[in-house]
């Protein structure tokens, strides 16, 4: 697991994030979404294992899952496992906000 310094602060992360409660961040050839769900941030790839589809604009349920808006296949941001097994899982990553910043930890 990699450690990337994303934002000065909280609130340069809540700007990223906007009304909407999503973006999307680049660490080298990786595209990741963080989506602020409920008060509390997720970070997660950005293609679905399925299909490559974006993940940006799926929903959050109330299983705290995230769902592909092609099949509708649903993520664990938990875990990452899709809820029937049907596909691989999505990498799950980790949002850390400490006092000189916010960390984005990226698993390889
Ligand atoms: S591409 Fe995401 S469920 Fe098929």
């Amino acid at each position: 697991m990699k450690s990337f310094k994303l934002f000065d602060s909280k609130h340069e992360l809540m700007e990223r994030v906007g009304e909407d409660g999503r973006s999307i961040v680049r660490i080298g050839e990786k595209k990741i979404c963080l989506v602020l769900n409920q008060g509390e941030f997720h970070a997660f790839d950005h293609l679905c294992p399925h299909n490559q589809h974006s993940l940006l604009e799926g929903a959050i349920n109330y299983k705290n899952e995230v769902v592909c808006p092609l099949h509708a296949y649903r993520f664990s941001l938990k875990d990452g496992s899709e809820c029937e097994q049907r596909t691989r899982p999505l990498k799950i990553h980790s949002i850390k906000i400490e006092n000189d910043g916010v960390f984005l930890l990226v698993k390889d």
